[in-house]
């Protein structure tokens, strides 16, 4: 066993054009750009927004004054928008035609938070490369997809659109959509990828989006970037600016970041865009005086392509002409856009076949990919032995996800259709017929109701009741953020009353985010958490139930007690007063004297804790870990370190458990995490069963950058675990001089 990423990073060699293809490609460039006017140059790094009436954008198209269009997805219009780009304007350059494509196009996966809840890789790849094949078949050649931004406060609603806190985690699902999108060999069903937002966005205080974020140089370089060197590295045709100014300085007016490490330390040849009207908006973050302004900072900063601030197309050319931008910077751009538009070989075939296009959507292949990648999301919070379920006969079916065909499909799922989506409450109906009875309880997720007789009666009358409860789809998401995120509504008042029948209760939670669900949990005999599973969630969560699936899903991100505990993640630094035992709140004495003695970093009325650990996920069957030892005691810097161990299905199900790897460096010349992802594995095995397994990890998997700025392994103690969370296991010392 590899650790996932290091095979990776050999595939992406494979990915990267050859050189002398690279040539041809740079040469198509030079002869393109000898023969553009400034004003072509410039209509190139213009992205519009150019939905309904394709009438409306002929003229600039014929004029070159346009580059790119998002936010079109008939097929019909696509091809029309291209045919006048291509046949009319003097030059004949192709669009490049983008959208929000985020967890499947019209097959609608899982959000990708619960994407992240696989830890399977392969999966989420598979998953990427249908949204491509189906996007592209219509005519969508860019997505702005995967969102790479590290997220620890889920009261930020765009938690739900990444990978969670872990920048490892996040790494090997940057990789694997990008590889998904792109394809491992460029063809006309590669989209190009967009890796976003950059960088820092999901560090808005205070969880309130397009906040002012505040990461420090060491945090940034060790949790922030790392996720985003790894989608370059994979290949990633383009990225993103982020709305968020770190530290007063607005990402799209951020040479540091833009150039400095972007262009120049990691090599990146791709395409920079902004965010919608990012550029704009640093007229509002009183970074620059007016649109003018903004347009010199962002392109000089290294801005390639403007998406709907207008302020290339409009100031550019001036701008040029007072030598406040250099046309080399345009050039520059230019070749960054036509490089991606050569690529996907937009030159030789800009069209589509719309007829070929309509079997591909929805087609059973996909539906049964994104099914399992629902089962696989899934993650088994609690379970006091009422799952898997066997032999009811009378089911209640309640809640307000329970049939709630939108909802289910989670945020920026703009073109999946409703119409197409298995609610639990239809797989139910379909598998038991005659068996279910429907009563919803709550219309909503947000929904208020003074009593549930209806619902307590039918629950009486039932063997087994299921209750659907979470939020609705446009609580998580863009400009959606929470202060609160308790159930909403009457949902616990609904849990409560059912668990008063005493019949068996199992919720099942569809959500953007980890909501605090800890006054629940009681209320519930099992609870199994979804976030929004996409079209096929319902026969998902009905296999789950029933156990024709073992759950195996992991929490990619801490689930809190309480909001207040927020932000609160695994991989946090090592404090000065480590926790060490709770002296809680109800144990002061009135009048106590004050004192700090003893005390550690905790809350006195919620401790140290969260509710779930990161990596925490339950199964029907049970695992152990044995014989957990390392090939060496030290290693050198160029050392890999192989890891092995005994995993064992200790129960009666057949199942499969994430082996995670944990590494925490006792010394560094800063304070380092007391522990962070390394390495993890998806291991299947028979009730019963064992099997040794190794894992590898590269020393200089455990290089960070320290005080003096660099990134490098520093020599030292240090321990590692594996476990099936973050929260388990013993640590194996080992060291490296
Ligand atoms: C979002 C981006 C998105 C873009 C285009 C913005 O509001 O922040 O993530 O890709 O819109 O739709």
């Amino acid at each position: 066993m590899h650790s996932f990423r290091t095979l990776l990073v050999a595939f992406a060699a494979g990915l990267l054009l050859s050189c002398s293809s690279q040539d041809v490609t740079e040469k198509q460039i030079d002869q393109l750009l000898a023969k553009m006017t400034l004003a072509e140059k410039i209509g190139q790094m213009n992205q519009v927004s150019a939905g309904g009436d394709v009438a409306n954008y002929a003229e600039a198209l014929r004029k070159g004054q346009i580059g790119s269009i998002l936010n079109e997805v008939d097929p019909v219009k696509i091809n029309e928008f291209q045919r006048i780009a291509v046949t009319e304007s003097r030059l004949g350059i192709p669009l490049l035609v983008a959208r929000d494509v985020i967890h499947g196009f019209h097959t609608v996966y899982p959000i990708p938070l619960g994407l992240a809840a696989t830890f399977d890789p392969a999966l989420v790849e598979e998953g990427a490369r249908v949204a491509a094949l189906e996007a592209t078949a219509q005519g969508i050649r860019w997505t702005f997809s995967p969102m790479l931004d590290i997220a620890r406060d889920p009261r930020w609603g765009r938690m739900a659109e990444g990978s969670g806190e872990d920048p490892y985690l996040d790494a090997c699902m940057a990789e694997a959509m990008i590889y998904g999108y792109q394809g491992r060999t460029a063809d006309s069903t590669s989209m190009a990828a967009c890796i976003k937002h950059f960088v820092g966005y999901g560090a808005a205080e205070g969880g309130r989006d397009y906040n002012s974020t505040l990461i420090p140089e060491h945090l940034l370089r060790n949790v922030y970037l790392p996720p985003f060197e790894a989608g370059v590295q994979a290949g990633a045709m383009t990225l993103m600016t982020s709305f968020n100014d770190n530290d007063g300085v607005p990402s799209t007016g951020n040479t540091y970041i833009l150039k400095d490490i972007l262009r120049n330390e990691w090599g990146f040849d791709g395409l920079v865009v902004t965010d919608w009207n990012s550029m704009g908006e640093m007229i509002n973050h009183g970074f620059g005086a007016d649109r003018k302004d903004v347009a010199e900072k962002a392109v000089n900063a290294g801005v390639d392509m403007d998406m709907m601030t207008m302020g290339f197309i409009s100031h550019l050319e001036e701008l040029v002409k007072s030598g406040a931008v250099k046309e080399k910077t345009i050039d520059n751009a230019v070749r960054n856009i036509l490089r991606v538009k050569i690529k996907l070989g937009l030159f030789e075939n800009p069209y589509i076949d719309v007829e070929a296009s309509k079997p591909v959507q929805y087609a059973p292949e996909h539906l049964a990919s994104a099914q399992k990648t629902a089962e696989e999301a899934a993650i088994l919070l609690k379970n006091n032995g009422v799952l898997p379920l066997k032999g009811s006969r009378r089911i209640l079916v309640t809640g307000p996800l329970a049939d709630a065909p939108h909802d289910q499909l989670g945020t920026w799922a703009f073109d999946g259709e409703k119409a197409h989506t298995v609610t639990p409450l239809k797989a139910l109906q379909e598998r038991f017929p005659g068996q279910v009875e429907f009563v919803p309880g709550l219309r909503y997720s947000r929904d208020y109701r003074d009593r549930f007789d209806d619902v307590v009666a039918a629950a009486r009358r039932a063997d087994v009741v299921l209750a659907f409860l979470g939020e609705e789809a446009i609580l998580s998401g863009e400009a959606h953020s929470l202060a609160d995120l308790n159930l909403k509504g009457s949902q616990s008042e609904l849990l409560s009353a059912l668990k008063a029948t005493g019949k068996p209760v199992v919720a099942v939670v569809m959500a953007g985010r980890p909501l605090t669900i800890e006054r629940d949990l009681p209320n519930a005999d099992a609870l199994l958490y979804s976030f929004h599973p996409g079209t096929m969630g319902g026969p998902a969560l009905v296999n789950l139930l029933w156990g024709d699936v073992n759950p195996s899903g992991k929490t990619p991100v801490t689930f809190l007690r309480t909001v207040g505990q927020a932000p609160m993640y695994y991989n946090h630094n090592m404090t000065g007063r480590p926790y060490s035992g709770e002296l809680l709140l109800d144990a002061i004495q009135p009048e106590a004297g004050q004192t700090s003695l003893g005390n550690t970093s905790y809350y006195l009325d919620y401790g140290a804790y969260p509710l779930f650990p990161f990596g925490y996920g339950l199964s029907y069957t049970s695992f152990a870990y044995s014989a957990i030892g390392l090939d060496k005691d030290t290693y050198k810097v160029d050392d890999t370190i192989t890891v092995n161990f005994i995993l064992t299905n200790t129960g009666a199900y057949d199942g499969t458990e994430v082996a995670q790897v944990y590494v925490r460096d006792l010394v560094g010349s800063i304070a380092r995490p007391v522990k962070e992802l390394k390495a993890f594995e998806r291991v299947s095995l028979k009730a019963g069963e064992s099997r040794t397994l190794s894992v590898k990890i590269p020393v200089k998997e455990l290089a960070f950058y320290g005080l003096d700025g660099k990134k490098k392994v520093e020599p030292g103690d240090f321990q590692l675990w594996v476990a099936g969370d973050s929260a388990s296991g013993t640590p194996v010392p080992f060291a490296i001089h």
